[in-house]
């Protein structure tokens, strides 16, 4: 089985849909497809993640990796963003999309289910361990005993036998009908004719890429860009309090409808001096929940909340300067999507449920004055986003003056040339805080690449796959960015000028944002006895061979290291010679093809190489 970076793996056993007219039911064993049973391997391919003309390169990747099903959530929030108002075009064409699997021979899964959120770390699932968890539900048909044991399992006239081990640090022995088998520790072992192993899950072949990214080398296009910029009209709502409709207690975000990420709260408060919460010492207190606040008093930017790292709750505390008279208080909730499911999804309060209150300090005494029964003036969205400014942005009036940095609520543009070549081509977002990002009016999605992942928890040792998975374990990614480059479909660019256009919501700098294309740097392949070891760097040529050995070599891709015993032949010229200047090249891991080794008969031996694309 190899590993490609595009498809998540992911087995599921809901099938829904496949050919025309096919009988899909199931036993208490298996999926049967027309009354034969099938073990079905899906990989998920979510079709609003790319554009449609991506599809069918990305389910043939699926189908070379191995799969025989593509399995996809249906978007409803974002066919049905509006109630009553369909959405099936465009990269939402579910119908075109599950077309497009048929076409190429799969079976499609639909499911529903939960997504990452921003600024978390990435957890990664090894092969080894995925390969094992599949295995294990096949070889006891969903229900696990424990430690190891050899389980029948007939299909049709072969048996077929499963030698599992789950203990996580000892290797097991099995002896079965006269002969030994030995089972490494987390792993299952398969014997189609209950005599020879043909897969062992701690053993499974995969080949590890590493990507580089290019910069963009357009013909002319200087390095770097050059922006105009405009800022987000907001005086009617942080100095005046206009809103769209008003009551008397807060709402909930979700009135909202999903239709923009930002709502408005706005209220005034008359205060003389005289007032029991007057004091030199008043500070505002606001309970708010999921995802970010920003807030202002009388016009000016007082300070900005946002929920931590799976708590959705805040309570933003400072201290303000009210005036006699009327003073404006103005709160921006800002969703990074809402919750569209789940348990009580309707009682969860979105956005400030409150309290809202000020608080005035006179020695020990505090006084508090809670606004959440006031009158409250509500806006939803930004007129950036009302006025469409990231579509034909060129016919709309930009600042060339001196560019804000830094600066919240602001609007910025810059026209690129294509990279040339037909390599995937990303955007790099450093430098930018927070907002949304359009090329040619199409959107690149939100960014937030100034949040980042905690620092705890990754580990620079090699990631240790045995034991149960759960999240914490094999995560890379801590301190970082969650997404600092944002994929560019080139279905989105035109030949000569393109245009990007960002909102930054909390400030940032655009000045490093820049284009690249995206290619296979390095690949890894692995391959235990008597098995293949396969490589391909997609379509360009091997350049060269860095590492090769046919032992037992320790390390990860990118840090190999020969282990104590090794093949006497040269491996690396071996590996050279079958591969520099190919495409993808095999080379079989046997001593018969790389030379007796001087490991002893216990030791695990794989062939593994690292190859320059
Ligand atoms: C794994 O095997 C070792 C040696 O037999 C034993 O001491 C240990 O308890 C086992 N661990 C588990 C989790 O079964
Ligand atoms: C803040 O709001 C949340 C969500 O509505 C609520 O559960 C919590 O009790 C509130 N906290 C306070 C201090 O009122
Ligand atoms: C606000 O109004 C609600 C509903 O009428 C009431 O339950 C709540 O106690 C009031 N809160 C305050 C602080 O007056
Ligand atoms: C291989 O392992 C077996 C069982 O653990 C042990 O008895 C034997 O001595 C080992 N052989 C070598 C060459 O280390």
């Amino acid at each position: 089985m190899k590993m490609n970076s595009w498809i998540f793996f992911c087995f599921s056993l809901l099938i829904l849909t496949s050919c025309t007219a096919t009988d899909v039911s199931h036993d208490g064993r298996a999926i049967t497809i027309n009354g034969q049973r099938k073990i079905v391997l899906s990989g998920s391919i979510h079709y609003p993640r790319s554009t449609s003309e991506m599809w069918p390169d990305l389910i043939k990747k699926a189908k070379e990796g191995g799969l025989d099903a593509v399995e996809t959530y249906v978007f409803w929030n974002a066919h049905e963003a509006l109630r009553r108002q369909y959405d099936f075009t465009g990269n939402l064409d579910l119908i075109r999309f599950i077309k497009t699997v048929q076409d190429q021979g799969l079976y499609a899964v639909l499911r529903i289910g939960p997504f990452k959120n921003w600024g978390g770390k990435d957890p990664y699932r090894t092969a080894e361990d995925v390969a094992f968890s599949v295995a294990r539900f096949f070889q006891l048909g969903g229900t696990f005993q424990n430690y190891y044991m050899a389980t029948i399992y007939s299909t049709n006239d072969q048996q077929t036998c499963f030698f599992g081990n789950a203990n996580t640090t000892t290797d097991a022995s099995v002896t079965y009908q006269g002969v030994k088998y030995n089972v490494p520790a987390w792993s299952v072992s398969i014997l189609p004719d209950c005599k020879n192993e043909v897969f062992n899950t701690a053993k499974v072949n995969t080949q590890t890429s590493k990507m580089v990214k290019v910069s963009n080398k357009a013909e002319n296009e200087p390095i770097a860009l050059k922006w105009t910029w405009m800022p987000e009209s907001v005086d009617e709502t942080l100095v005046h309090g206009k809103g769209e409709a008003s009551a008397s207690h807060l709402l909930d975000q979700k009135v909202a409808n999903d239709v923009s990420d930002y709502m408005w709260y706005m209220t005034s408060l008359q205060l003389g001096k005289g007032d029991p919460i007057w004091s030199d010492n008043m500070r505002i207190r606001v309970n708010g929940t999921g995802h970010a606040m920003h807030a202002y008093i009388n016009g000016e930017h007082l300070g900005s909340q946002w929920a931590t790292y799976g708590v959705f709750n805040y309570r933003f505390e400072k201290r303000i300067k009210l005036k006699p008279g009327r003073n404006q208080i103005t709160l921006l909730s800002a969703t990074i999507g809402l919750q569209n499911y789940g348990p009580n999804f309707d009682e969860i309060r979105t956005g400030l449920p409150g309290p809202i209150e000020v608080i005035g300090e006179k020695g020990d005494e505090c006084i508090i004055k809670d606004l959440s029964n006031h009158t409250w003036t509500y806006k939803l969205g930004l007129d950036g986003f009302n006025m469409k400014l990231f579509d034909n942005a060129h016919d709309k009036v930009w600042s060339t003056g001196e560019l804000p940095i830094n600066k919240m609520m602001t609007w910025y543009k810059t026209t690129f040339k294509a990279p040339l070549g037909e390599e995937p081509v990303a955007v790099d977002l450093q430098g930018l805080g927070k907002g949304m990002a359009w090329v040619n009016g199409n959107s690149l999605g939100r960014y937030w690449p100034s949040y980042m992942a905690e620092e705890d928890g990754c580990s620079a040792e090699p990631c240790d796959y045995r034991g149960s998975y759960d999240n914490s374990k094999c995560v890379t990614n801590c301190g970082q960015p969650t997404q600092r480059w944002y994929h560019v479909p080139r279905s989105f660019l035109n030949r000569d000028v393109n245009e990007l256009v960002l909102f930054e919501e909390i400030g940032g700098n655009p000045s490093l944002v820049n284009f690249q294309t995206v290619r296979p740097g390095t690949v890894c392949g692995n391959a235990y006895e008597e098995k293949d070891m396969e490589l391909s760097c997609y379509g360009r040529p091997i350049s060269g061979i860095k590492f090769a050995s046919f032992g037992n070599v320790q390390g990860v891709c990118g840090a190999f290291q020969k282990g104590t015993c090794e093949a006497k032949n040269d491996v690396l010229s071996v590996v050279q010679n079958a591969c520099v200047g190919k495409e993808s090249c095999v080379v079989r891991a046997s001593e018969s093809s790389l030379g007796s080794t001087s490991c002893d008969s216990n030791t695990t031996k794989r062939l593994v190489v690292e190859a320059i694309c």
